[in-house]
């Protein structure tokens, strides 16, 4: 499965230079959710990461962060039979939430959850499309265990190897169907 949804990602993910500044390399993933077999493919393998060795399934949630992370989340907690949450930007949840902050290349950001999203003792799965510097997952994580909830595992599609987010993730076991 895993070799399916690489080979489903080198066709269909297209390269955008200079986007959204110079220099930059921008991952487009919208070709990719629009080919049925190439989405069912990476949503399959994305799950795999909140499945063990027998196939059953070890999370309670699957949490997506905003914005492609929704995208791909939800489809992988149905495939899951697990609950979907948010992590959304600051200001956008209308309820109680965590937030932590991280820092940027300039500047800040700050994610938030729901208080009441993730019950006590809960496992959770984190999906995301990119793992670049590790900050967004990092901070979904300790979202996570502010309600108490403990994260098993982060699965994205593509990881950007050369920064080395895996280190500011710490232990948390990354599941990437891509190292770039
Ligand atoms: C991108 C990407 C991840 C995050 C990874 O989201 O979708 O969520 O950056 O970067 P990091 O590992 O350095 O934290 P972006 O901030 O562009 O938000 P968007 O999906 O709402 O456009």
């Amino acid at each position: 499965r895993a070799q399916v949804a690489r080979e489903a990602l080198d066709r269909l993910v297209v390269d955008v230079p200079d986007f959204p500044e110079p220099g930059v390399v921008f991952k487009d993933i919208t070709p990719l959710l629009a080919d049925h077999d190439g989405l069912t493919a990476v949503v399959q393998a994305l799950a795999d990461a909140g499945r063990d060795a027998d196939g059953a399934t070890v999370v309670d949630k699957v949490v997506g962060m905003e914005a492609r992370g929704f995208i791909l989340g939800a489809p992988v907690a149905l495939a899951l039979g697990a609950g979907f949450v948010p992590v959304r930007k600051a200001g956008k949840l209308p309820r109680e939430a965590h937030a932590v902050s991280y820092a940027l290349e300039y500047g800040e950001a700050t994610l938030e959850l729901h208080r009441d999203a993730i019950a006590p003792g809960e496992r959770v799965l984190l999906v995301d499309d990119v793992l670049a510097t590790g900050g967004t997952v990092k901070a979904a994580g300790e979202l996570v265990a502010a309600c108490g909830g403990t994260p098993v595992a982060v699965a994205v599609l593509m990881e950007l190897g050369f920064l080395d987010g895996r280190a500011v993730v710490g232990d948390l076991p990354v599941h990437s169907l891509a190292v770039i």
